[in-house]
């Protein structure tokens, strides 16, 4: 079904800003046809990381003949998005030359996605950049959208604009060299795309979520151009979160970016980790406040133990407590009037903004969670 050169196009509606997701195995080594529009004087800068420079960036300049690549080569990891690491891409893209009307390519996962993305933002007010997403979390949720961002001191992307990619190219075989515990992680944001509003799709994750973490490049094709599917729709009705819609994305994300801190965003606990514990969570919260099921919440529990996500946040073995954990969560972007919206469950599949949580009762619930053993 998805041959070599079946190629996929999900548009993001967005009126004059309307953009396509490419999606195509072999579009790292042939990506001419879809980038030479934004190539300009015969130069195109590349935002990247040193990992997938090592596997891609002779490939993606080969496809693209008599162009001349300038890359912009970073350390790999959530380290690097930060001020420094800003600072040093737009100074490197105004050493460059870029213009307004050039357009920046992003290679790498979400990282890099959102570092080149923000980066592309604010320089000169504003150029163009296209998306070139090669974890499995950036090309099924993070490339897509115009959420750019680097994280702050106080907290996880505390910094950054909405800026909506050119354009989006996804090739899914570039997923064949990505590490075990990365495709994992993407998959984490698969799965959340089932639990928002899709029962069906959770189901189809159920069926097919371990032959996908297997490397099976069909189920890969069929979950990423799903997400695109799902995503931009998502932003299409809701670009700038302000409507409930595109919030729910966030399921996961507020208990997630707690843990995520608590570990000092490092690689104890990926992004895509942390959002797999946080829907976990959610989904317990959730049926302890007589929302969903507790038969929901196991069913939820299940899928993402057999996926080989922790889900009882005792098992991370983190020097933390509820306390810390609130604390991490008071410095979220969504907190208003001293109050924080949380995406909690109906039923599976059916996820909503609630905003009558106090705070106080989410901290006792992650102490008894914390002191809940961390086996299941
Ligand atoms: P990442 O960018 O750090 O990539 C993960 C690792 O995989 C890195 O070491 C990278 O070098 C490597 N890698 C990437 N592609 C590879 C490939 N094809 N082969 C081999 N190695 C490869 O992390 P990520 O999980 O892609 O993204 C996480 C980031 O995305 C977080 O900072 C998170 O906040 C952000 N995010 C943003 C949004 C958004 O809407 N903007 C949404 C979700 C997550
Ligand atoms: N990943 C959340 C969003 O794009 O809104």
């Amino acid at each position: 079904m998805y041959g070599r050169r079946h190629r996929v196009i999900v548009d993001v509606a967005l009126g004059a800003r309307t953009y396509p997701i490419y999606i195509e195995a072999g579009l790292i080594d042939n990506a001419a046809a879809v980038i030479m529009p934004f190539v300009r004087g015969g130069r195109l800068a590349v935002v990247t990381d040193s990992n997938v420079a090592a596997l891609y960036l002779d490939r993606f300049a080969a496809g693209l003949p008599g162009v001349a690549l300038a890359p912009i080569v970073l350390p790999p990891g959530e380290g690097t998005k930060d001020w420094q690491h800003l600072q040093l891409v737009v100074e490197r893209l105004l050493a460059l030359g870029v213009e307004r009307s050039d357009a920046v390519v992003a290679l790498g996962g979400g990282v890099i996605g959102d570092l080149a993305g923000f980066a592309c933002s604010v320089l000169r007010r504003g150029c163009r950049f296209v998306q070139v997403p090669t974890s499995l979390l950036a090309q099924v949720d993070s490339s897509v959208g115009g959420k750019t961002a680097i994280n702050a001191a106080a907290g996880k992307n505390l910094v950054g604009a909405f800026h909506q990619p050119a354009a989006v190219l996804i090739d899914p075989q570039v997923l064949a060299t990505l590490p075990p515990r990365e495709l994992r992680a993407g998959y984490a944001e698969v799965v959340k795309y089932g639990l928002i509003n899709d029962a069906d799709f959770f189901a189809w994750c159920e069926a097919h979520g371990a032959s996908m973490l297997a490397g099976d490049t069909a189920a890969q094709t069929h979950a990423i151009a799903h997400c695109c599917r799902a995503k931009a729709a998502v932003v299409a009705a809701d670009e700038r979160e302000t409507d409930d819609i595109r919030a729910l994305l966030n399921l996961g994300h507020t208990f997630g970016h707690a843990f995520e801190a608590a570990a000092g965003f490092s690689d104890l606990l990926l992004h895509g980790e942390a959002v797999a514990l946080g829907m976990a969570l959610a989904h317990r919260f959730s049926a302890r406040r007589g929302l969903c099921s507790p038969a929901d919440a196991a069913r939820v529990d299940a899928h993402l133990a057999a996926a080989g996500f922790v889900i009882r946040p005792a098992a991370l073995g983190l020097d933390t407590n509820a306390a810390d954990l609130v604390h991490h969560m008071r410095q979220d972007k969504k907190m208003s009037g001293g109050t924080l919206p949380f995406i909690l469950s109906r039923r599976l599949g059916n996820s909503f903004v609630a905003r009558d949580v106090a705070i106080q009762d989410v901290g006792d619930f992650l102490a008894d969670e914390l002191l809940a053993s961390g086996v299941d």
